[in-house]
């Protein structure tokens, strides 16, 4: 079944999302509902990727010397293409952290530089920005962010209070990876773009899973993962810096190769295995083939399904906002005056359902991502398996 490409394929058009799911080979042993922490590969990506691996593995060195730097290149372009920027402006990575450590460590910064950083942001890109800390090359500046803004300004007002004379670069998370929360990073980058600050991007979740480009972020420095929500295979990512941006970047692994102004010159990573990267381009036909705003749609009603059926229980407290442009496939929740681990402990051990414990400025709870792979069918065992804890615990229904 198919829909031309131009069309937004209905959220709840149970089957066309059944075809979809037919292209997944997930585990059918349990439930997973924990698919933030990497998005499985397609069947047809899986099948590339086994494809590639194998005739890598025949082609040894022939194929790393004669055709995979034009493969590369290639992969670049297409990857390019999807972004919305220039292939001299990309660089695959294996992930974010990678990417993050790129640009804070190769950033010109001056003596007395302050980071201005979010409290819920990713603990890699954190410990990055610790480690240069306590090397003497800037101060962090936290920001308290709300789990339920009231709207866009409440937001860009929390990071416009944080900035001092000394404020130099903005870190933003786009999708919070804990609760889902989705932040208004254009409008805080163009705040901060006014009073002369940079801004780092970290779009890993919200890449291939909101339906834009990378240069509506309005930012000059950008990280995103692959293997999330685009579906490639483990071990890649991407991170864009705007050409004019480039000179001032200092490489983290030693370059003397390329000229100051080739991004080329951020990705002297050694060897690499080829077959992730090569698959990229087959995860990107999968994800057109679907259609981003499709996607995005499926993956909301997705989360709306699930949480719509258990916000009103007694005890659950949903950490993650409601507001369609505020979160998509990732919402947490949290059941008050219980453990988050004895929740998804009970999910998985009782129910067979996957979730994850987690927490985020001083609040813990459970994070739950559905997939395009997973049914309606699903999301109401989940919402079944929470009101009978709820119940073994004296909870009743509101
Ligand atoms: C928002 C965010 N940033 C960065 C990362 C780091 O990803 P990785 O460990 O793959 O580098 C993650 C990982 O889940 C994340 O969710």
């Amino acid at each position: 079944m198919t829909y031309p490409p131009s069309l937004q394929v209905p959220a709840d058009d149970e089957r066309f999302w059944a075809a979809v799911r037919a292209e997944f080979d997930a585990s059918e042993d349990f439930i997973n509902l924990e698919n933030g922490f990497f998005g499985m590969p397609s069947r047809p990506v899986q099948e590339a990727f086994e494809a590639y691996s194998r005739m890598v593995n025949r082609e040894a060195a022939c194929f790393m010397r004669n055709r995979f730097p034009q493969r590369l290149a290639q992969v670049v372009e297409t990857l390019a293409g999807f972004s919305g920027v220039a292939p001299e402006e990309l660089v695959i990575v294996r992930n974010p952290t990678e990417g993050m450590n790129i640009l804070i460590q190769g950033y010109p910064f001056r003596a007395g530089d302050e980071v201005v950083i979010g409290n819920q942001d990713y603990d890699s890109v954190d410990e990055a920005l610790a480690m240069m800390q306590q090397r003497g090359r800037f101060s962090i500046v936290r920001v308290a962010l709300p789990f339920h803004p009231r709207d866009d300004d409440e937001i860009v007002d929390a990071y416009e209070c944080a900035i001092t004379p000394k404020t130099r670069v903005m870190v933003l998370t786009h999708m919070l990876h804990r609760t889902g929360q989705i932040l208004p990073v254009a409008k805080i980058a163009r705040m901060a773009r006014s009073r002369g600050i940079d801004v780092f991007v970290d779009a890993a979740h919200s890449f291939a899973h909101l339906d834009y480009r990378l240069p509506e972020l309005e930012s000059d420095f950008v990280v995103a993962h692959l293997h999330k929500w685009l579906g490639a295979p483990l071990g890649v990512g991407l991170l864009h810096v705007r050409k004019e941006r480039i000179a001032e970047i200092a490489p983290l692994f030693g370059d003397t190769r390329y000229p100051a102004g080739d991004i080329r010159k951020l990705a002297h990573f050694g060897t690499r295995p080829p077959a992730a990267i090569l698959a990229i381009e087959d995860a990107i036909a999968f994800h057109n083939r679907i259609g981003g705003r499709s996607k995005e749609a499926r993956l909301r009603y997705l989360k709306d399904y699930w949480v719509s059926r258990v916000k009103d229980f007694e005890r659950i407290v949903m950490m993650t906002p409601q507001a369609p442009e505020r979160a998509c496939a990732i919402a947490a929740f949290k059941v008050q005056g219980m453990e988050p681990a004895r929740v998804a402990d009970y999910l998985f051990e009782e129910h067979r359902i996957f979730t994850v414990a987690t927490g985020a400025a001083g609040e813990s709870f459970v994070r739950v991502t559905p997939h395009l792979y997973n049914t309606t069918g699903q999301l109401d065992r989940l919402a079944k398996a929470i009101g009978s804890l709820l119940q073994g615990v004296g909870g009743a229904k509101r």
